[in-house]
Parts: C-alpha cells; structure tokens; sequence
C-alpha cells in the first residue's frame, strides 16, 4: 500500500510549494530573475511552447511549459501563481500588474460586445469607472444591483436581461461599506440560468477578506479577483493583481494577459512571494486588533455607526451570510462620526498614528474618506444610495498594538468636533 503525501496547510506551503533551490544553485528562496527573454534548446521547442501559450493547443497537464518571454511567464510569477492556487484552492491563478489590471482582463476574456454585465453595488471606485464608463464604450452593457437585494430579485433581473446575461460580478465584503452578498446564493442563479450554449459566470472580488477568510470558489464562484496590492502584498509597499478558478476559465484570461501585457513584473512577484509567506498570521492579528477598535468605536459617543461584520444585528439576514460565508470578519471598520463632512476632515486631519491615505491591508493602520477619495468618482446621489455618507470615514486596521490605536483614535474624535482649526490640527 502506498501512502498519501500528507496535505499541508496553504500558510507552510508559502515558504516552499512550486520551487526547487537546486535548479537555482541550492538558493533557499527564490531568486529574482530579471531577464526579459529566455533561451529556447531548440526552434522546435520554441514553436511548441508558442502554441500552448497562444492557446492554439491544449496543454495537457503531465506537459512541461517552458520559459519564454517575460510578458508570457518568468520563474518567479509562476511560483507566484502556484502558491496563489493553493489559498483558493484553485485549478489555476494568475497575476497582474494591478488589482484594476486583473479586473479587466478578466472581464474583458469572458465578454463580447452586446453582454451584459451585471454588478452589486457598492464596488470600488476604479471597478465602478470601468463598469460604468469604459466597458460601454466596447459594446459591453453593464446594470447594478444593491449588495442587499433579495435574492429573488437578483434572480428576476438576472431572468431579464436574457440570453444577454454574461457574468455576474460581485464585491463582498464591499468596499467601503462591507456590505456583504451571499456568494453562493448569487452563484446559484448563475449557474441555473446557464445553457449549454451560454455559461453566466460569477466573479468576485475577495480583497477585503482575502484567502484567508473566504473562500468564493468553494461557494460556487467561477473566478476570484485580488487587489494584491492589498493583504497579499500587505506592506503598501506593492502593486498587483490575481485571479483564481478552474483552467478552462482562466486559460482564456491568461491568453489576454498576455496580450494586453497586463502581467507583474520579477522583482512585484518576488515582493509577493515574500508577503505571502506572512499572510496568515497578519491577517489574523490584524482582524484582532479591528475586532478591539470595532467595539471601541461603537461605544464611543461621536460615532454614529460602525460597519464591520461581527457587530451585524445577529438577527440581520446581512449577518446570516457573514455566518455562512466567511471564517473571519477582516480588518477594514468603515464608521460615520457625528456631523457631517467638516467632522470627518477634523478627524482625518488630526490622526497621528494612522496615516491618512487611501489603501488598504497593509501593517500599517490607514484611514480616508470614501465619498471625496477613493469613490469621488461614483456620482454623489449614487454614493448616497449605497450608504457613502459625507461623514463616513473607512479604517484600514494594521499590526501596531491596539492600545497605541486607540489612544489616536480618541485624540482624533476629540479633534473632529472642535471648530479652532488651529487646535484641530487643520493646516
Ligand atoms: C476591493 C478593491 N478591488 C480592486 C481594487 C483595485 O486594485 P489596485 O489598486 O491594485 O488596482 C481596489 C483598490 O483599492 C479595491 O479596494
């Protein structure tokens, strides 16, 4: 009887899975190759890697791809790939240049002017851009949906656009609300309103929680998009992309990749290849510090609300799916302080540990202001449809000790109702 290689957890496969030191001079961690081609044995073997890379032939797996050009692979986002895959448990994964690069291509691959392309609402401001100014412009029609729809609802509009319906793409926990959909139950609809002829497939963007605490593929999603920028990078210091899901969707994005050159460089996979290695456990203490200044936050009396999954009314269909759905509530509190926009600027002009940036997912403690910021460019009556209040302030949580947060965290809200802009700390 032959046993089983056992199945190690995705956080020890990061600091070895998909590399072999003794085909790089036994280096224990993968070297950055910084060549833009690489040389072919023979012209017969160039002519058939062109072939599986252009997708003109069927690779089959127990057939070795080799190296090519930089823009179509390289040893270090290979790597990359193959230890992306093992977080989602994906058939395949790809890298970008950019969170907005892995979104487009991949919407791009899987559409046709004359689609349709439907998307809960709110999704990041760049996403909504595209959806809404840049697809139409190639034939490709785009409707919204409110992330808390009834599910019914999504499945009647879904219904009426028809044969039209391509894909349907979502972003839970929705940035900056955390307005969460039910994955599952929209992946559903997709599947059943599918033809043999015409496959509706499902696209979530899992940036805020990651791998680590959710898992769209295993809840019927076709492809999960990352803005690896943020948690898989985790440093601010990076910006990427990825995408996972079974090969005979992600093929075709990967032949657009190529094409659109929309791929990372060497020296982001490696900075990725680095960062993955720590993505458990700093997201997990990460969300430990969020869960302290959630409950902060909502005890204190110049906070109108706070927006973070553990505290959903238990009751609340929006928790249900919380429970169903993640393993984990993430480390991005959005919070509406008392008063309006002047309030919140006091806020974030008087935060010392924190920065105030936009991003998000790094060790670092970020924070900024949706509305004017990073979803200036959703049309204000929008913005306020989908809850991005004047006053609504979205924190990114970081490693810092918790205490040190919340010492700033009060100095600020002190700050935000004190009109002496010179007190208040306002240039
Ligand atoms: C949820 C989400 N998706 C996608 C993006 C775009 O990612 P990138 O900035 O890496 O292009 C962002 C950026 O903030 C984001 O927050």
């Amino acid at each position: 009887m032959t046993s089983q290689p056992p199945r190690f957890s995705p956080e020890t496969l990061m600091m070895s899975h998909g590399y072999d030191p003794f085909l790089s001079e036994g280096s224990a961690k993968p070297p950055i190759f910084m060549t833009s081609t690489f040389v072919f044995r023979s012209a017969e073997e160039g002519e058939q890697y062109f072939k599986w890379a252009y997708g003109l032939e069927r690779r089959e797996l127990d057939q070795t791809m080799g190296l090519i050009y930089s823009r179509l692979n390289n040893p270090g986002l290979q790597i990359l790939e193959e230890r992306l895959a093992v977080w989602d448990e994906a058939e395949m994964a790809l890298s970008f240049a950019s969170g907005m690069a892995a979104i487009t291509t991949a919407i791009m691959a899987h559409t046709k002017p004359g689609d349709v392309v439907l998307y809960s609402m709110p999704v990041y401001g760049g996403t909504e851009f595209l959806l809404l100014k840049i697809l139409p412009k190639f034939g490709i029609e785009t409707r919204s949906f409110p992330a808390d729809m009834p599910l019914d609802d999504v499945e009647a509009m879904a219904r009426e656009l028809g044969d039209s319906l391509a894909l349907i793409y979502l972003e839970s926990p929705a940035n900056p609300t955390n307005r969460l959909i039910d994955i599952a139950g929209v992946s559903s609809i997709a599947k059943k309103l599918s033809t043999d002829d015409r496959r509706i497939l499902t696209f979530v963007d899992n940036t805020f929680l990651g791998p680590v605490f959710q898992k769209p593929l295993a809840l019927g999603a076709d492809v999960v998009i990352y803005s690896a920028t943020k948690y898989l990078g985790g440093h601010s210091d990076v910006i990427a992309g990825a995408a996972t899901g079974s090969r005979d969707v992600m093929e075709p994005i990967g032949v657009y990749r190529t094409i659109m050159g929309s791929m990372p460089d060497p020296f982001t996979c490696w900075l990725l290849l680095r960062s993955l290695e720590t993505l458990k456990i700093r997201m997990e203490a990460q969300m430990a510090n969020a869960q302290r200044i959630a409950e902060f936050l909502q005890a204190h009396d110049l906070v109108e609300q706070v927006f973070y999954p553990t505290l959903l009314d238990p009751d609340s269909r929006q928790y249900a799916i919380y429970r169903a759905q993640c393993t984990g509530s993430g480390a991005i509190v959005s919070f509406e302080i008392k008063g309006r926009k002047a309030e919140a600027f006091r806020f974030l002009n008087a935060v010392k540990l924190c920065k105030l940036a936009v991003s998000l997912g790094g060790t670092e403690s970020l924070v900024e202001h949706p509305a004017s910021m990073t979803h200036s460019d959703i049309l204000p009556d929008v913005q306020l449809r989908f809850g991005i209040t004047e006053n609504l302030v979205r924190l990114s949580v970081g490693v810092e000790n918790v205490n040190d947060l919340i010492t700033d965290l009060t100095a600020a809200l002190e700050m935000s109702q004190c009109k002496d802009p010179v007190s208040a700390g306002t240039p």
